[in-house]
């Protein structure tokens, strides 16, 4: 939040439930703070049936926007007068824009901040190069489906342990989607450019999934949603097998920087170390 805050300033800030662990507000305020902006990015949690209320009071430019987390992504699309095709495709919002006559603008962010994670931290990438692995298939896998496909990727193949699910991912996302089960990965990961961890396994600390990264190329990049660890014990593996890794943190940084320059009008300033703060705070130091 500006030290400066006047009645004049310029509010937006994530709604999810729980709201607490988020490092929206971390990222967000650190931004406002180091581009001096009359602005505040602020933390709401409404009950899980409080959503469209709260969404509807903001209507007609109360505040700017809102970044939308857990488990309102669905609900935020659905209440959304126009929803973007990123949003379409990855049927989900995080993010929702407030016009001043009244409509709400629904995006997603989260694609944007994969490939730009990719980008950072594997540097020459090319999304559109070979086909790319999935693991999972809730709603963070069909959103990495979505921007995959957007940049390009010939084949998306998603695994996933309910090979049904999987399935409806395909059927709404198109034919250069191939749904497979969890004990299809040799095949799934022969000739891939990318694996991407996108299941919620190892999220609460366990040994997350096994899977046989060895039989990718060497060339293949092996990225993994989850940032706590941020060296996950799959992020440990795909670099015990010699593979260029992308943290999850890197794709959290990336899906807010747009989300600013549409809160606030300007791009985030340089020279803010978002991701230190982010480690800091969550008491996590950076990959070795
Ligand atoms: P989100 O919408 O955040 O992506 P989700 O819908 O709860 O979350 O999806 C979680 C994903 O992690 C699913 O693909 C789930 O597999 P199932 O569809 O078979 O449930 C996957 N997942 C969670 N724990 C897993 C585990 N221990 N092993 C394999 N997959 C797991």
């Amino acid at each position: 939040m500006s030290k400066n805050l006047t009645g004049a300033g310029r509010v937006a800030g994530v709604v999810g439930a729980p709201v607490g662990h988020s490092l929206s507000p971390l990222i967000h305020n650190a931004w406002i703070a180091g581009a001096g902006l009359d602005a505040a990015y602020v933390p709401f949690s409404p009950s899980e049936t409080g959503f469209a209320a709260l969404i509807e009071g903001f209507r007609g430019g109360v505040i700017s926007g809102l970044n939308v987390t857990l488990p309102f992504k669905e609900e935020a699309l659905a209440l959304a007068d126009s929803p973007s095709a990123a949003a379409r495709a990855a049927g989900a919002a995080n993010l929702l824009l407030f016009k001043d006559d009244g409509r709400i603008a629904a995006d997603n962010t989260d694609g944007i901040g994969l490939l730009a994670a990719f980008a950072q931290q594997a540097p020459g990438f090319d999304p559109a190069a070979a086909p790319v692995a999935i693991l999972g298939a809730g709603g963070a896998a069909r959103g990495a489906a979505a921007a995959f496909l957007a940049a390009g990727a010939g084949e998306v193949r998603i695994l996933n342990r309910t090979l049904a699910r999987a399935e409806a991912i395909a059927a709404s996302l198109g034919d250069r989607v191939r749904p497979l089960g969890l004990d299809q990965a040799e095949q799934a990961f022969a000739g891939a450019g990318a694996v991407i961890n996108a299941t919620s396994a190892g999220l609460s600390g366990d040994g997350g999934l096994e899977v046989p990264l060895a039989v990718t190329p060497a060339g293949c990049v092996v990225m993994d949603m989850v940032y706590k660890p941020l060296r996950t014990p799959f992020l440990a593996q795909a670099e015990a097998e010699g593979r260029r890794t992308v943290d999850g943190l890197a794709m959290l940084i990336g899906q807010a920087v747009p989300s600013f320059t549409a809160f606030y009008g300007i791009s985030p300033p340089s020279g803010v170390d978002v991701r230190a703060l982010a480690l800091k705070t969550l008491g996590l130091s950076e990959r070795i």
